[in-house]
């Protein structure tokens, strides 16, 4: 059981008295995570990875340390598997330009990916030979197992698919698309931007070829984010730049790579955000990822129904609680989302998402809904007397 006391003070700025229930965009940061973030600039500001001075070797130390513990967190056999970048879309984007996709060949991937799943994949098929593939769930966000063994066959390079639905909150069986496509020899790519936040992270488990996440969903810093390698397709990923802190040699007429993760992070890294990383990643390990699965389960089963009361308003996603990580999505009869969202705000002190959440596909082909949804998302710091506010700030919006 989480001590939600105890959790919601490492939060001050849950003190402003705004219900947040905007975590699937972004969540907020408890002061470790802000105050290790400081302990860089006040203790030992200086680059890492270049200097022997006290300060670039403790930041360099504290920057190592952040990797360690970031691979543990999913998981990952070692450090050297998860190289640090901006954010999932980067990660997604370095995966694309890596694989090259001159020879052709096909790219699965679903209709209820975020546009940084979705596009990238588009924009390869543009400039290559290869096609892409979008296998489709139910309304629910259930996918038939059936459908991905239709569409990953032999000429499969790729499969691209999100672990939880940042629109639906539905939980994606990536473990069981992993088997079918290393079945059939091609790579599965993760996009963990919702699953690492909310749901407990095996990447060895899973059988993932690459993940990509972000720290700012997950109690971290904004502008970092994690790409996990594993340890086969580590030496024949491409980095998506190099030049500083990526070699190992250089000479007039070539250059050696360094060793990973370093060959991947060009150039001078967001060191505070890499270090402030690490500390979101402790801070979860200590409330324990299943505690926080199981409460996004019981404050979503409570939204989802406490909205279906509520005349007129209609909710998307799946309706067994069990498959739905802490985000539901809705609509209030005819009301634009966005209308919806600002009443909640200026009138009952509640922050939601409105809009197509960046997943124009889903929007468009599985609900015919191109102005989107209202979308409430939840952490581990909301609690039930939250949700119920937010319940009757709903109705009266409805009324
Ligand atoms: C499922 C999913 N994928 C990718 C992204 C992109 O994340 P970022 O903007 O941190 O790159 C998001 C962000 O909302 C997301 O929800």
């Amino acid at each position: 059981m989480l001590d939600l006391d105890a959790i919601r003070r490492d939060f001050p700025i849950l003190e402003k008295g705004v219900i947040y229930f905007d975590n699937a965009a972004s969540s907020l940061t408890p002061e470790q995570v802000v105050l290790k973030e400081m302990e860089f600039y006040r203790e030992y500001r200086a680059n890492v990875e270049r200097g022997v001075h006290r300060f670039s070797q403790m930041a360099s130390e504290e920057y190592e340390g952040a990797h360690e513990v970031v691979a543990d967190f999913i998981g990952a056999p070692s450090a050297d598997c998860v190289a640090m970048l901006r954010n999932t879309t980067e990660g997604l984007n370095l995966v694309a330009n890596s694989l090259g996709f001159e020879e052709g060949g096909k790219i699965v991937t679903t209709v209820i990916e975020h546009h940084s799943n979705f596009i990238t994949w588009l924009r390869v098929a543009r400039r290559s030979g290869c096609s892409v593939e979008v296998v489709r769930p139910d309304r629910e966000g259930r996918f038939d197992m059936a459908d991905f063994e239709a569409a990953i066959d032999d000429s499969t390079r790729l499969v691209a698919v999100t672990r939880v639905s940042n629109v639906l909150g539905c939980k994606v069986p990536v473990k069981e698309i992993v088997s079918l496509a290393h079945e059939h020899g091609a790579l599965v790519v993760e996009d963990g931007a919702q699953g690492v936040p909310h749901l407990p992270t095996d990447v060895m488990d899973s059988g993932v070829d690459f993940m990509a996440f972000s720290g700012h969903k997950m109690l971290g810093p904004t502008g970092v984010g994690g790409l996990y390698i594993c340890e086969e397709e580590l030496y024949k990923t491409e980095p998506l730049s190099i030049g500083g802190g990526t070699i190992s040699d250089v000479s007039l007429d070539g250059y050696e790579l360094a060793v990973a993760p370093l060959r991947f992070e060009a150039g001078t890294p967001a060191i505070a955000q890499v270090i402030g990383l690490g500390e979101a990643c402790r801070y979860l390990d200590r409330v324990g990822m299943g505690e926080v699965e199981v409460w996004d389960e019981k404050l979503s089963a409570r939204i989802v129904e406490g909205l279906l009361e509520i005349d007129g308003v209609e909710i998307y996603g799946p309706s067994e609680p069990r498959d739905r990580v802490g985000i539901v999505s809705f609509n209030v009869g005819e009301m634009n989302s966005h209308d919806v969202a600002l009443s909640l705000d200026t009138e009952y002190d509640i922050a939601v998402r409105s809009g197509h959440h960046c997943a124009l596909p889903l929007m468009k082909e599985l609900f015919k809904l191109p102005e989107g949804t209202v979308r409430a998302s939840i952490y581990l710091y909301n609690t039930l007397d939250e949700v119920e506010r937010f319940l009757g700030g709903v109705e009266d919006v409805a009324g």
